[in-house]
């Protein structure tokens, strides 16, 4: 297993890269959010506040939205360039009524245990202490509130793509989540993704 090794740049922090992202990720997200959306829907979530953990461009947030007529969904993350960008995307989406972004950090964030889901993709590996994030998952999520995460798994692929590199192994995010507060996690995992999410 190659080491890992983080990123330098966690965060978005100009506007060009946020809308080159924000402009590719769309069409591979897209299954993604099916999947989650899915997952939802198996828990019988189809209401409610649901939270987007690191949301970027707010593309799994506005799938929520626009799949889910009576969602309320909060995206926070740490760069106001990739929220702007976010904004935008969710008016052209027609959801901003029920779509909001908040700046924060993933690991302190600025909520109380309100969310019947929190939800998070491709973040995991750029937060600085990952515990905190799950600790702080268990403190916003409503007594039998739900979540799905979904990062990169590293492998050798991390020797062509930083992020894959910058990401944990099975075993690593094990240990990390044994030493979280959060409470009946399972892991999927198949050779690019690992997939942590409520178990119940
Ligand atoms: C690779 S992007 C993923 C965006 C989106 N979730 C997706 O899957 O397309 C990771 C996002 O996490 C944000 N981020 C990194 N560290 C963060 C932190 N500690 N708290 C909140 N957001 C963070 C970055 O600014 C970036 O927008």
């Amino acid at each position: 297993m190659i080491a890992r090794k983080k990123l330098q740049c966690s965060v978005f922090e100009d506007e060009e890269r946020a809308r080159k992202y924000s402009k590719e990720s769309g069409k591979w997200m897209e299954g993604m959010a099916r999947e989650f959306i899915a997952a939802a829907h198996e828990w019988g979530i189809s209401r409610g506040r649901i939270l987007d953990v690191g949301t970027g461009p707010g593309v799994l947030a506005i799938a929520f939205a626009r799949n889910m007529p009576e969602v309320e969904v909060v995206g926070l993350d740490l760069s106001e360039v990739v929220l702007a960008v976010a904004e935008e995307n969710a008016q052209k989406n027609g959801v901003s009524s029920r779509v909001s972004f908040e700046r924060g950090d993933a690991q302190d964030m600025p909520f109380d245990s309100v969310f019947d889901l929190v939800i998070s993709s491709n973040t995991l590996h750029l937060v600085e202490n990952p515990v905190n994030m799950f600790n702080e998952i268990q403190r916003v999520l409503k007594p039998g509130g739900k979540f799905f995460m979904s990062d990169f798994r590293r492998s050798f692929l991390g020797l062509l793509t930083a992020h894959i590199r910058a990401s944990y192994s099975l075993g690593e995010v094990s240990a990390l989540l044994a030493q979280s507060d959060l409470e009946d996690w399972q892991i999927k995992d198949s050779f690019l993704w690992l997939k942590i999410l409520s178990a119940v």
